[in-house]
């Protein structure tokens, strides 16, 4: 049987690596085999474009570049890593995808989002993640948790009001496929947050068999 599509999205603070582990450590123990793998990057070739996408010294880079090595790096994570993992059965548990790319390409950076879904189409064909959960918290509290870097990059030296636009996209996104996404308020302590992670996690699972 095909393996599950599982994504984890949020913006700055939400607290995504901790609670990556979490799923990933409650997947396995329900006895799935998991590969864990982030975006943009995940591959060799889609790490090297993730090293250019977040260097601060490319700051001549516009945003329609921006978009197409976000969907080159995933069309090589797709086809090295994703699609066959899935078709032999393995779970892929992914540190962002493609919401990220509507929610900071297309609310961050302003593209249309009819030119972000062409994009989608082309590259991915059918293939969508299965469950999103969206790790979700007012924007003050992301940044005041991720604190002052010394050495943000490309994207972290934004500015809050884009922070504000990336947040307002992934609502709406969420907003566009309830059946797809999992709501988590990241704004209360970690335990709680993981509560409910485990929440859906075991309605998902007691689903998928
Ligand atoms: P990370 O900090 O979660 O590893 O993600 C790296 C950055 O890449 C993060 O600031 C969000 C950004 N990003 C996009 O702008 N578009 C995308 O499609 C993806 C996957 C990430």
């Amino acid at each position: 049987m095909r393996g599950r599509f599982i994504t984890l999205e949020g913006g700055e603070g939400a607290g995504k690596s901790s609670n990556l582990e979490h799923i990933h450590r409650r997947l396995s123990a329900a006895g799935k085999r998991v590969i864990r793998t982030r975006e943009p990057g995940g591959t060799p070739l889609g790490e090297q474009l993730r090293a250019l996408l977040l260097d601060r010294s490319q700051s001549a880079m516009v945003a329609d570049t921006e978009l197409l090595l976000m969907f080159a790096a995933r069309a090589q994570h797709l086809g090295e890593l994703i699609v066959p993992a899935l078709e032999r059965g393995d779970w892929v548990l992914c540190d962002r995808f493609t919401d990220a790319t509507y929610a900071y390409q297309g609310g961050g950076r302003g593209i249309d989002p009819e030119r972000i879904r062409v994009l989608e189409q082309w590259v991915q064909r059918e293939l969508r993640p299965d469950l999103t959960l969206l790790l979700d918290l007012p924007v003050e509290q992301g940044l005041q948790r991720a604190g002052a870097r010394s050495d943000p990059d490309r994207f972290e030296q934004e500015q809050e009001d884009f922070f504000r636009r990336v947040r307002d996209a992934y609502h709406a996104r969420a907003a566009q496929e309830p059946e797809r996404f999992r709501l988590i308020d990241a704004s209360r302590p970690l335990p709680e947050v993981q509560a409910q992670i485990d929440q859906v996690l075991d309605a998902y699972l007691a689903e998928a068999g």
